[in-house]
C-alpha cells in the first residue's frame, strides 16, 4: 500500500479487512478530518485524529497531513490542542460546544488529549522528507506552543508529571486511575442533563451514571473559572499524574526535538532540552514499588491509584530505563499478558475493580497496544512486541474494527466501524504490515 492509486482498489466491492479497514476510514472522513465513529463521536477527536494520519499515511501522505493540520484549528491562544473540535453542534453528543463554552473561535473542549501528534508528525515527515518539509515548517510552532501548555500549565509547582483536570483529558476516561480522585470531587447542584452515549452504546459498556455527574461537575468548574487552566490545574476539584500523558508527551518531546534540529530551530532545542530535564523525576514520581508499576497519583493527596493500567507499560515508549524498575515492571507485564490473551488489558485482571467489558477498565484498546509494543520493541523486547501485536491483529480478524475488545474472548465492544482501530490495523496490525519488519 504505497500509492494514493491503490485507494481505488479498496472499493473495488473486495472484503478483505485491508479493504474494509481503508473503506472505514473513507466513510468516516469529514472533509479536512476524521470523525472517530458516526453516531457516538459525530466530531473531531484529538488523538483519534493523529491515529487516523498513520492509517492514511499507508496510502495517501498528503491526506494524512491534512488530518494534523486539521486538529490545530482547533488550537487556543495560550497554547492547548482541545480534545474535541466541535465546529458545529451535533444534537447526538452531550456535552456538546454550547456545554462547554471554550475560549475559541472554533467551538471546541476545554481541555487537551495525550499528545501523539509530535511523533505522528515525525512519522509522516520520514516518510517523505522532501515533501513534507514545508509542512513541517508550518507546524512545528503549533507543536511547540502545546507542548509548552503542558509543560507550564499541567504541572503543579515543584511536580514533574503531567496532571490530567478532568478524566477525559486522560483519553482513558473511566480508568480505576481516576476513581479515588473522582470521588472527592462533590457532584451536589450539577445541572440537569440527559445522556447521549447510552442511545448508542449498551450501559455496561460505558461509565456509570456517577461517574458522568462528576465529569459534567468538572466541565462546569473550567467553564465558570474561564476556562483559567492555571487556576484548575492548582486549584480545581481534580488533578492526577497521568502516567499515560505523562510518557506520551515525554515521547513527543524527543520527537520534537529531532524535528527541531531538522529545522535548526536551536532555542526550541534549548527549551525543549530543559522539558526533557524532568523525564527522570517524573518517572521517580510515579513509580508504586508497591504495584510493581508506574500508577497515576492524586496531586492533591499523593496517594496512587489502586492497581495497574496499561499506561504504566508506556515508560519504554518515553525511552525511560531503569533496570531496578524495570525487572520489575516486566514480570508485572508479564502476568498481566498470561491472564489474557488479547492483551493488553487496559486494567489489571487480577484487580477487584477488573470488568473486561466497560471501557477503560478492562478491555483491550488496538491504539494503546500499538504504542507499548513500539517502545517494547525499541527497547529490545521483540517477542513481547510481537505478541502483542498477534493479540491486537487475532482480536481484529476474529471480531471486526470495534472501539474496544474484551481481553479474554476478544469480543468486539463499544462503537463499531471504528477509525482508530482500522487505521492501526492498515499501519501495524494487519499481516501485510509484516513486510516492514
Ligand atoms: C472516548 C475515549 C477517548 C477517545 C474518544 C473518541 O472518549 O475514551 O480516548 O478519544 O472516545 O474515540
Amino acid at each position: 500500500m504505497s500509492s494514493k492509486s491503490t485507494s481505488a482498489e479498496y472499493f473495488s466491492g473486495s472484503d478483505t479487512l485491508e479493504h474494509k479497514a481503508l473503506r472505514i476510514l473513507r466513510e468516516n472522513e469529514w472533509g479536512d478530518y476524521t470523525l472517530p465513529t458516526k453516531g457516538l463521536y459525530p466530531y473531531q477527536w484529538n488523538w483519534d485524529s493523529m491515529f487516523v494520519a498513520l492509517g492514511f499515511a499507508e496510502f495517501d501522505v498528503d491526506r494524512a497531513w491534512t488530518e494534523v493540520e486539521s486538529l490545530f484549528e482547533g488550537q487556543w491562544a495560550n497554547g492547548m490542542a482541545a480534545h474535541i473540535v466541535f465546529r458545529r453542534d451535533d444534537p447526538s453528543y452531550f456535552p456538546g460546544p454550547s456545554v462547554w463554552k471554550s475560549n475559541h473561535s472554533v467551538p471546541t473542549s476545554g481541555c487537551s488529549q495525550p499528545p501523539v501528534a509530535a511523533t505522528i508528525v515525525r512519522d509522516l515527515y520520514e516518510k517523505d522528507p522532501t515533501e513534507g518539509r514545508e509542512r513541517l515548517i508550518e507546524i512545528f510552532p503549533k507543536l511547540m506552543s502545546w507542548h509548552r501548555w503542558f509543560h507550564t500549565m499541567r504541572v503543579v509547582s515543584g511536580g514533574a508529571a503531567i496532571a490530567v483536570t478532568h478524566p477525559w483529558e486522560s483519553g482513558r476516561d473511566n480508568s480505576p486511575d481516576w476513581d479515588e480522585a473522582l470521588a472527592n470531587v462533590d457532584p451536589t447542584g450539577v445541572t440537569p442533563y440527559e445522556r447521549k452515549d447510552l442511545g448508542h452504546v449498551d450501559p455496561t459498556m460505558r461509565p456509570t451514571d456517577a461517574q458522568y455527574d462528576r465529569y459534567l461537575k468538572l466541565v462546569e468548574f473550567g467553564r465558570d473559572c474561564g476556562w483559567d487552566h492555571t487556576h484548575i490545574t492548582r486549584e480545581g476539584p481534580f488533578a492526577v499524574a497521568d502516567p499515560g500523558i505523562t510518557f506520551i508527551l515525554m515521547r513527543a518531546d524527543r520527537d520534537l526535538r529531532y524535528l527541531a534540529e531538522v529545522l535548526q530551530k536551536h532555542a526550541a532545542v534549548r527549551e525543549i532540552d530543559g522539558w526533557l530535564t524532568q523525564a527522570r523525576a517524573a518517572a521517580r514520581y510515579l513509580w508504586s514499588p508497591e504495584l510493581g508499576a508506574y500508577a497515576a497519583r492524586d496531586l492533591r493527596t499523593g496517594e496512587f491509584a489502586s492497581g495497574v493500567s496499561s499506561a504504566a507499560f508506556l515508560s519504554y515508549y518515553a525511552g525511560i530505563a531503569s533496570s531496578r524498575r524495570d525487572a520489575q515492571l516486566q514480570r508485572t507485564l508479564d502476568r498481566i499478558l498470561e491472564a489474557a490473551p488479547y492483551g493488553i488489558p487496559s486494567f489489571d485482571p487480577a484487580h477487584e475493580k477488573f470488568d473486561p467489558k466497560r471501557y477503560w477498565r478492562g478491555p483491550s484498546w488496538a491504539i494503546i497496544n500499538f504504542l507499548v509494543a513500539r517502545g517494547l520493541a525499541e527497547f529490545g523486547f521483540a517477542g513481547k512486541a510481537a505478541r502483542i501485536r498477534q493479540s491486537t491483529r487475532a482480536m481484529i480478524e476474529k471480531s471486526g474494527f470495534y472501539e474496544y475488545f474484551d481481553p479474554f474472548t476478544g469480543e468486539g465492544y463499544g462503537g463499531s466501524h471504528f477509525t482508530w482501530t482500522a487505521a492501526i490495523w492498515l499501519a501495524w496490525a494487519s499481516p501485510e504490515t509484516d513486510a516492514k519488519d
